[in-house]
């Protein structure tokens, strides 16, 4: 492929490839499963990245392995009810046309594994999105990096990625252990729970430990629900840069390290609760961090302003559930919202909820359920919000740099309650907020 035998273009992606495997010292290219295209939106795109695309769908790109795109910066279909221009929507047409021509199927989600495409564990895949990627590695045990748009497209391209990183068995290993000594009763307690530890890992990969006493959740089982991890996954994703973490007893390859976390050692961590011992990783003689999760309120404080009006409430970060859909809507049943509230969500999982009614009830409140793109790949900053509450710790975060839109953070029914009355209706048990 570099000596140009399939083609210009073939060629121009396995430089991106070869490139990034010199960098980081990998010593082979592995074959990837499927890519997921983050940087779909004009907004994060502009001109020069829409011509860039354009440029290699001219050339005849086309990928050669299942490629899935992340979302656009509108709703494709009803783009004009969220309020975006139309010069906007052209541009960003513009730029799944040219996805399309190369092959990128238009699912526009980082939710990809809630519509089909759930690689294998073990499997080498190429994804972008920091959501879908901690989700691919953490709970699918694929193996994938934080790819860029470019790469995962390379990536697409030439069906191979350089076995680097989280790719090579050694880069899982733990490198903190997170003993998490509160509760975690909702998603936001669990974006919370990411918050705080994202920003003291960093780009590490931590063990978590939770609370013991969790309550009982599906089938008696004491454990985190789908949506409850895609909170965590997202919130360590966007406070630190974790792309990988293990969840005692719940998450595939957390078994995989027995004595990583149970050794005793010398370097001590940072912590948010108690007094803490510090742990040391002898197999491979690199250090373990502990850090120790005594309670949620640091989190909760840092991604609320003090708010009571709220005009806007924005769900479905990463994109909603169907599950999230059915909740939203027997807590808009017989009302009618004030706020503006957008539930954002993968065409796909829409279209099921469209089916079984869900969507029309939600409309019947006055909320909208956007698909293909989310407040943070949207225009949002033209549209003139002022005051937002979410239930997602990733958007909370993201949010004062989206035209410095304050922000409220709690669950999904503090959030629809909010809407209701237009005012923050939220308060933590403690009463923290
Ligand atoms: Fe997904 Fe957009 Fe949130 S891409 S994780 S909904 S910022």
């Amino acid at each position: 492929m570099l000596a140009g035998s399939e083609g210009q273009v073939v060629r121009q992606a396995m430089e991106i490839v070869a490139a990034l495997g010199k960098i980081y010292e990998a010593e082979e290219l592995v074959v990837v499963g499927s890519a997921q295209i983050a940087g779909v939106s004009y907004k994060n795109l502009g001109e020069a990245g829409l011509e860039f695309l354009e440029e290699w769908a001219s050339q005849g790109a086309r990928v050669r392995v299942p490629a899935f795109a992340n979302p656009a910066g509108m709703d494709l279909q009803r783009w004009r009810e969220m309020g975006i221009r139309s010069d906007f929507a052209r541009q960003q047409q513009r730029v799944v046309d040219a996805l399309s021509s190369m092959g990128v199927q238009l699912t526009c989600t980082c939710t990809p594994y809630l519509v089909g495409h759930v690689p294998k564990a073990g499997e080498h895949v190429a994804w972008s999105e920091s959501s879908a990627v901690s989700f691919a590695n953490s709970i699918l045990a694929a193996r994938t990096n934080r790819e860029g748009g470019p790469s995962a497209l390379a990536a697409a391209i030439t069906g191979r990625t350089a076995a680097y990183g989280l790719h090579v068995t050694e880069k899982r290993r733990p490198t903190h252990r997170v003993d998490v000594r509160c509760q975690l009763l909702n998603e936001a307690d669990y974006g919370a729970l990411g918050y705080l530890v994202g920003r003291q890992v960093c780009d590490g990969v931590p063990y978590l430990r939770l609370w013991p006493d969790l309550p009982l959740g599906e089938a008696g089982l004491r454990r985190p629900t789908q949506e409850q991890l895609m909170a965590l996954g997202a919130a360590l994703a966007a406070s630190g840069a974790v792309a990988l973490y293990h969840i005692e007893g719940v998450t595939p390859e957390a078994d995989q390290w027995p004595g990583v976390v149970e050794q005793q050692g010398l370097r001590p961590g940072t912590s948010t609760g108690r007094a803490h011992d510090a742990k040391v990783q002898a197999e491979s003689g690199a250090r373990l961090t502990e850090i120790t999760i005594g309670g949620l309120d640091e989190g909760y404080a840092a991604l609320n302003s003090p708010l009571g009006e709220i005009d806007f409430v924005s769900l479905g970060c990463p994109h909603s559930t169907l599950e999230d859909l059915q909740r939203a809507a027997l807590l808009l049943d017989g009302h009618r919202v004030r706020a503006t509230l957008w539930i954002t969500t993968s065409r796909a999982v829409r279209e099921r909820a469209e089916r079984q009614g869900v969507v029309a009830r939600i409309e019947a409140a006055g909320g909208q359920v956007f698909a293909d793109t989310c407040l943070v790949v949207a225009p949002v900053e033209e549209l003139g919000f002022k005051a937002m509450a979410t239930n997602s710790a990733k958007a909370a975060f993201y949010a004062p740099g989206l035209s410095s839109l304050q922000s409220r953070f709690g669950t999904l029914e503090q959030c629809i309650q909010t809407a209701i009355e237009g005012r923050w209706a939220g308060s933590r048990p403690g009463g923290m907020v």
